[in-house]
């Protein structure tokens, strides 16, 4: 598949299921036999703007960048100040003279927008407040591993209807996969998003339902998924937080109610006797690092799908 025009990746319903599928076949390729794509990237740079921190998104991309013979910049906040120092159009605008590809971490995601908007090289989104693309394509290649097929498996989200949250609705209902989330009241997903959602989850056969209870979502569930409470940014909201979140903890109670061989899936930084219990997270059902490392994987697929082929 190559990209005649430039393309970015904002959000997961940005792509056709027939992208996605040919996403994970080719990170099945880049997994099993990295040499053969040590070129793909050879003289090209990629930044990273990131206005938050982060583990798994900065060192997958940047080694994941390097593995395919690019070249990566990272530019902290104190380095890009979006919107303070220079605006988006300006930032997008000069490092598309630079570089070939931007990866973005924003607070915002009209930042990510903006950004996209007025780079003419690709804009991939790291992370905003809205949406975490990049994490729900590593998670469902994830369960498509451990399960053999995504389509048909129940997930279960428990927790706060964010944006990781949003990135699972998109990408369960274009996939197949049902999800039932479970957030306590006031938290739910945006009821906008899970009508646009529920568009792509008529063609895939997904259901998607939400509750405010964490039983009924994770009953007979395949797969339990939780995130943190607090996400970068609500700090502030953390005491209250803390409080209207009680009862929605996956621990062995809860999770007993799941399928025998679930799997518990995080998407990382882990808040251990918070959303989740240590012998949970910890324990034999957990695949979170299997999740961690696909990150890269997947990142991968996506810099080649948009940058490989592109003259
Ligand atoms: N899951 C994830 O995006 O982790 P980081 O915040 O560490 O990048
Ligand atoms: N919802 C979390 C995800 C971290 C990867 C946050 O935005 O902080």
């Amino acid at each position: 598949m190559t990209q005649k025009t430039k393309r970015d990746f904002i959000n997961v319903q940005n792509l056709t299921k027939e992208e996605i599928q040919y996403l994970f076949d080719l990170t099945v390729k880049l997994k099993k036999n990295r040499d053969q794509y040590a070129q793909v990237l050879k003289g090209k740079s990629v930044a990273l703007i990131f206005q938050k921190p982060s583990n798994r998104t900065r060192v997958s991309f940047e080694v994941g960048i390097w593995q395919l013979g690019g070249n990566c910049i990272y530019l902290g906040p104190e380095e890009i100040n979006l919107g303070k120092r220079e605006s988006a159009a300006d930032v997008a605008k000069t490092l598309s003279r630079y570089v070939d590809a931007i990866v973005a971490r924003t607070f915002t995601h009209q930042d990510v927008i903006d950004l996209a908007k007025e780079a003419s090289v690709p804009v991939i989104n790291g992370l905003s407040d809205l949406s975490h693309p990049c994490q729900a394509l590593a998670d469902l290649f994830t369960i498509n591993e451990k399960l053999n097929e995504a389509k048909g498996v129940t997930l279960a989200y428990v927790g706060d209807g964010n944006n990781v949250c949003n990135s699972l609705i998109f990408g369960c209902a274009i996939s197949g996969v049902n999800i039932k989330i479970a957030t306590p009241k006031g938290y739910e997903p945006n009821t906008a998003f899970i009508k646009s959602a529920q568009r792509f989850s008529d063609m895939s056969g997904a259901a998607i339902t939400v509750t405010n209870k964490p039983q009924e979502a994770v009953e007979n569930a395949d797969v339990i998924y939780a995130d943190t409470w607090v996400s970068m940014g609500q700090e502030a909201e953390s005491k209250k937080r803390f409080k209207d979140f009680k009862g929605f903890q996956i621990d062995s109670k809860l999770a007993s109610r799941a399928k025998k061989n679930y799997f518990f899936m995080h998407c990382l930084p882990a808040h251990r006797e918070q959303e989740v219990t240590a012998d949970i997270i910890d324990g034999p059902h957990s695949i979170i690092f299997d999740q961690a490392e696909n990150r890269m994987h997947i990142q991968k697929a996506i810099l080649v799908f948009l940058l490989g082929d592109m003259k």
